[in-house]
This record gives structure tokens, sequence and C-alpha cells, in this order.
């Protein structure tokens, strides 16, 4: 697969990591474009961002790529963690740096673009922007993370969300929990 993944300024730099680290980046062409925000919470919040081998890097307003042009064809953009300030950029229809832009591209291409925010809560503005991208046919999958696996560590947690994302990109993870798969860890009692 063709795939840009994309970081905005919202909490949750893990969720990036993770998912580069469960993408074949050999198997699939990954490309990463992070804005200046998002550098900086990922300074805040992880030692040091991991971008495997093969990933291509590109700065937020280099449109000189390929993904900034419906006339490449990419697979999906995934952008993770997604601000609400990005989040409504896109839905007004904003596409003023590569980031923007492919979204935008993506959009109008009808090309799978999920979004993952982070942020609550929500005013009614974040509302009626998600409300907008969902009618132009992005995917919303909420930085929400789940427990019945009983995740133990951090990067566990951040694993139930980022699972939701390789599924949706069909790069699903065999080693993903599944309710009712046989592998709970304890029933409810
Ligand atoms: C440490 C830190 C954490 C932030 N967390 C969030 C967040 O969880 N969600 C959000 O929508 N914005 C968050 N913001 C605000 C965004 O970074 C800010 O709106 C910025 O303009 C987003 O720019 P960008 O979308 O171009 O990356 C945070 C900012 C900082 C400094």
């Amino acid at each position: 697969m063709k795939l840009v993944i994309a970081a905005t300024g919202a909490s949750g730099t893990i969720y990036l990591q993770r998912l580069l680290a469960q993408i074949d980046c050999a198997a699939n062409e990954v490309h990463l474009v992070m804005s200046g925000h998002a550098k900086q919470v990922a300074a805040q919040e992880v030692d040091a961002l991991i971008v495997p081998a093969g990933v291509r890097e590109h700065a937020e307003n280099d449109l000189n790529v390929p993904f900034v042009s419906g006339s490449a064809r990419f697979d999906a953009m995934v952008i993770v963690p997604c601000s609400m300030a990005t989040l409504g950029r896109i839905a007004s229809g904003c596409s003023d740096t590569a980031l923007l832009r492919a979204a935008d591209v993506f959009l109008k291409e009808r090309r799978k673009l999920i979004l993952v925010p982070r942020e609550t809560p929500w005013s009614l503005i974040h509302a009626r922007n998600v409300v907008s991208l969902l009618e132009a046919g992005a995917i919303l999958l909420p930085a929400i993370p789940s427990f019945y696996s009983r995740p133990g560590s951090v990067a566990a947690v951040a694993d139930t969300v980022v699972w939701r994302i390789l599924d949706q990109l069909g790069l699903s993870n065999p080693a993903a929990y599944r309710w009712r798969d046989g592998r709970a860890k304890t029933e409810p009692k």
C-alpha cells in the first residue's frame, strides 16, 4: 500500500509511534509528515520519536511531494494524532500546507482519510466540524482506548486504538486483541 501518515499537535505521540512500529515499512510505501506543533508535542511526550527505516519523511510545507496531487495514486492517509485545529482546517477546505493539501486531495479523490482526534470535551464547533468531515467521507477514529483486553502498559493502552487504525487500513495486526476471540485474560465477574 501507499500510505501518508501525518501527525499534528494533539497529545498522543505514542499513537503515532505505535502505528509506525506496527506497519511493515518495507512492504508498504510510507510517507510521514509532521506539523511543527506535532514535533513540539512529541518532544514533550516521548524521549525520541523512532522513525522506522524506509519511512520517507517530508516537511509540513514541502509541496514537492507526490501526495498533494490527485494524479498520484495513494491508498490511505492517517492523521494521528489529529488536533482540533487541523480537523477544523480540513473541514473548512483550508489546504495551504502539504499536510492539509494531502487531506483535501484524499477527500476530493474519495480516498481513505482517517482522522484520529484527541480532545475532550468538545465544543459545538468541534462537533460540527466532525459532522462536515463525516459527510465528506472521512473516517473519524477518535483516540479513545478500550480496556477489555486489560492492557498492562501505556503502550498496550495505545495499541487498542492503533489496532483499530490498522483494521481500517486493511493492515490488521494478527496480535490484535479481539473481543471474544478466546484469548480474554479474565472473564467478567
Ligand atoms: C502539550 C500540548 C498538548 C496539546 N494537546 C492537544 C490535544 O490533545 N488536542 C488538540 O486538539 N490540541 C492540542 N494542543 C493544541 C495544538 O497543538 C494547537 O491547537 C496547534 O495549533 C495545532 O497545530 P497543528 O494542528 O498545525 O499541529 C496541544 C498543545 C500542546 C502544546
